[in-house]
């Protein structure tokens, strides 16, 4: 299960990833906002990352104008890894080294191919499991 969350700046990308799951069959809690109407980033970001540190989904979308206070917002929930990617290479890479459970979008920086080619490799690439990237993972949570 896919923990969903945009504010309106995010909320034109989220119907376009939206639309990517329900073509592939991937499960998702939608946790919102649902309209362009101006709300406040934060709200949704905590709401999406409590769901993945607490275990009711398994990873997280979520995304803003620039996926930067949303993800800023997600990373002070302990146990999160949100990662605010532009390109393929840093979801494969953040997924592979970091274990990242969040994936942070821009959606006024980064086009929707692009974005649905960065969702698709965050939520395929499995953590490499490399004795040093655990190590490393365990340092963050110290
Ligand atoms: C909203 O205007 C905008 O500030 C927000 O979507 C995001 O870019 C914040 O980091």
């Amino acid at each position: 299960m896919i923990a969903l969350g945009c504010d309106h700046g995010g909320y034109p990308l989220m119907k376009e990833v939206i639309a990517y799951l329900d073509a592939n069959g991937i499960a998702y809690h939608n946790y919102g906002t649902f309209s362009e109407e101006s709300v406040d980033y934060p709200v949704y970001a905590k709401l999406v990352a409590h769901a993945v540190a607490d275990g009711v989904c398994e990873k997280g979308i979520l995304i803003c104008g620039t996926g930067i206070g949303i993800s800023i917002a997600a990373n002070k929930v302990k146990g999160i890894r949100a990662a605010l990617c532009g390109d393929v290479f840093s979801a494969k890479a953040t997924r592979e080294h970091n274990d990242a459970n969040i994936l942070a979008l821009g959606a006024r920086v980064t086009g929707p191919g692009l974005a649905l080619e960065i969702v698709k490799a965050f939520l395929e690439t499995p953590f490499s499991n490399d004795e040093r990237h655990i190590r490393r993972i365990r340092q963050i949570e110290d």
